[in-house]
């Protein structure tokens, strides 16, 4: 074993953390992100993540549906420095373009944050996104944010997580009043007080006191809220759960800190607490075993793949997390499936919008990779090997239609786009097995868009898609399946691998075929 290699590698596996931010729609991903990213020095000016999420169809050369539509289709990669640790933020699209590709980034992360809006509480697009990162184990992090507006009391807050996420939550600093009220936290860790000062809210003053009864908080608060906190907090000593960094690792247990993102309030003790309490980069499961970030041999996965980043060169980048050793531009590595090596020549970066090109990276870090075709969703890519990681989960599909081929003539590229574009996992294809219709499935609307774009673009085929009123899929696992039981509500199909899927158009028909069926088992993920 080369010595140096293997001390470079814990060095910088330690360094390293590589989490995802999963929210609602408006809850201040961006806000956060941009903060986050100043931090760092990544970017220099406030505002700068913004003015990318407003104008990226003005600046950005990739897909014309993004420009369209104003809107990115892309999840992408920003990393930064701070304070000795290097930091990859995968970026979760939200709004109309949320897609199976937001469920395989997290695939990527080694923990999330989970930013929540004070007032409005867990969101449908948070609960989709925790389901997923907590399937996984992954430890999550929760910043409820908005605080300088009128919200849900904390105790509400914690209850809601556990009713509607079942996680169990420990605060890890407390508010001190809210809304128009708010004057403060009190960190619960450090004994401290962070106080807002001016109507802005704009200085922030720390004071170390004793505990959250010390006369400082009383002064500088007012009886009121003092009272109040003092309340609170001996009711959270008594029966909330205690701080316990095996269950936040295992993602039994979400530390949740308090804060605004807009106002800078409690960002940085957030970070901070973050990047010691968050994990390194993990190991991966493989048919070789678990590898560990610090084995020396490079290994790494696709998750994800973007088409048409630049149309004029009809370019396709494959997004490759690197889960081992260390990743050198120029280098030979096997490309397992295809039984091959190929060298990694232009590998990228991303930073917002722009793409350099990189030298050197390690695990937790991701890369772009130029890809001329021959890369698909969860491909294994290893250094003298036969490494194979496992296999992406399929995610349920929530939305349905029938496609049909507009030109009867043209069904030679029709076939060719949808193995391509099922292959990128742009959708998922499953068929009848009555008519042998094809049927696709998708978790947000934008695949479909992008799927009829692409379809006439790339393949130069008209599609007509017909919603379906399905709602539910479940991957059915019996010796003998009854398609005559899956008529009412629901229908019998297959997917790619031939295996049976019932689709429901509502849970009372999803719940009735369970209970007619207990010899089967109905699974959301394809097995
Ligand atoms: P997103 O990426 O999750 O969709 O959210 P984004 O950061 O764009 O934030 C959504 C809105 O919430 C923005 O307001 C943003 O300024 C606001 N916001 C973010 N953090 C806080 C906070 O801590 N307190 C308050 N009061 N608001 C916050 P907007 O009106 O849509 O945009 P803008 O006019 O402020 O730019």
């Amino acid at each position: 074993m080369s010595k140096p290699l293997a001390e470079e590698l814990i060095k910088e596996v330690e360094k390293r953390r590589t989490f995802a931010i999963i929210s609602h729609p408006d809850a201040g991903k961006t806000t956060l992100t941009e903060k986050l990213l100043l931090f760092g020095g990544a970017i220099r000016e406030a505002g700068s993540v913004k003015a990318r999420k407003a104008s990226r169809h003005a600046t950005s050369d990739w897909m014309e549906i993004e420009k369209q539509r104003g809107i990115s289709v892309t999840s992408s990669v920003m990393q930064f420095d701070y304070s000795g640790h290097r930091i990859n933020i995968l970026d979760t699209p939200g709004h109309q373009d949320f897609s199976e590709d937001t469920y395989r980034t997290l695939t990527a992360a080694d923990s999330a944050v989970m930013l929540i809006d004070v007032a409005k509480g867990v969101e449908a697009q948070t609960i989709k996104l925790f389901q997923v990162c907590s399937k996984r184990g992954i430890p999550i992090f929760t910043f409820i944010n908005k605080l300088d507006r009128e919200g849900q009391s904390p105790f509400d807050l914690m209850e809601e997580l556990e009713r509607v996420l079942g996680i169990r939550s420990v605060p890890m600093n407390w508010p001190i009043g809210m809304g128009r009220e708010l004057c403060g936290v009190y960190d619960r860790i450090k004994n401290q007080v962070e106080l807002f000062k001016g109507n802005d809210h704009s200085t922030i003053e720390v004071r170390k006191v004793e505990d959250y009864r010390d006369p400082i908080i009383r002064e500088m608060a007012g009886d009121f809220l003092a009272d109040q906190l003092i309340n609170e907090l001996e009711l959270l000593d008594v029966a909330g759960d205690p701080f316990d960094l095996d269950k936040i690792a295992s993602g039994e247990l979400t530390p949740i800190f308090f804060g605004s993102a807009v106002n800078n309030f409690g960002v940085q003790t957030f970070l901070e607490n973050f990047l010691e309490l968050a994990p390194q980069p993990t190991s991966r499961v493989s048919t070789a075993g678990p590898i560990e970030p610090t084995s020396e041999k490079f290994t790494g996965y696709v998750f994800k793949i973007q088409a048409n980043m630049n149309p004029a060169h009809r370019d396709r980048i494959a997004f490759l997390r690197i889960v081992s050793g260390r990743f050198d531009r120029g280098m030979s590595v096997r490309h397992v499936r295809a039984g091959k090596d190929i060298k990694l020549s232009q590998p990228q970066q991303f930073l917002a919008q722009d793409r350099d090109i990189i030298e050197s990276a390690y695990p937790g870090d991701i890369i772009g990779l130029f890809d001329p075709g021959i890369f698909r969703i969860g491909d294994s890519l290893a250094q003298g090997g036969e490494v194979i990681f496992d296999e992406l989960p399929t995610f349920s599909p929530e939305l349905f239609a029938k496609v049909t081929v507009k030109n009867a003539l043209k069904h030679k590229q029709y076939q060719k786009g949808i193995d391509q574009l099922t292959e990128e996992g742009t959708i998922q294809v499953f068929r009848t097995t009555s008519f042998d219709d094809t049927i696709l499935g998708v978790v947000g609307q934008l695949q479909f868009e992008v799927f009829e774009y692409r379809m006439r673009v790339e393949y130069g085929v008209e599609i007509q898609l017909q919603r379906m009123p399905y709602q539910f899929a479940r991957w059915i696992v019996d010796e003998k399946i009854d398609p005559s039981k899956y008529r009412i509500n629901s229908v019998l199909v297959k997917d790619k691998k031939d295996n049976y899927v019932a689709l429901f158009e509502n849970e009372y028909a999803m719940r009735t075929a369970i209970d007619k069926n207990p010899t089967s088992k109905f699974l959301e993920m394809a097995p």
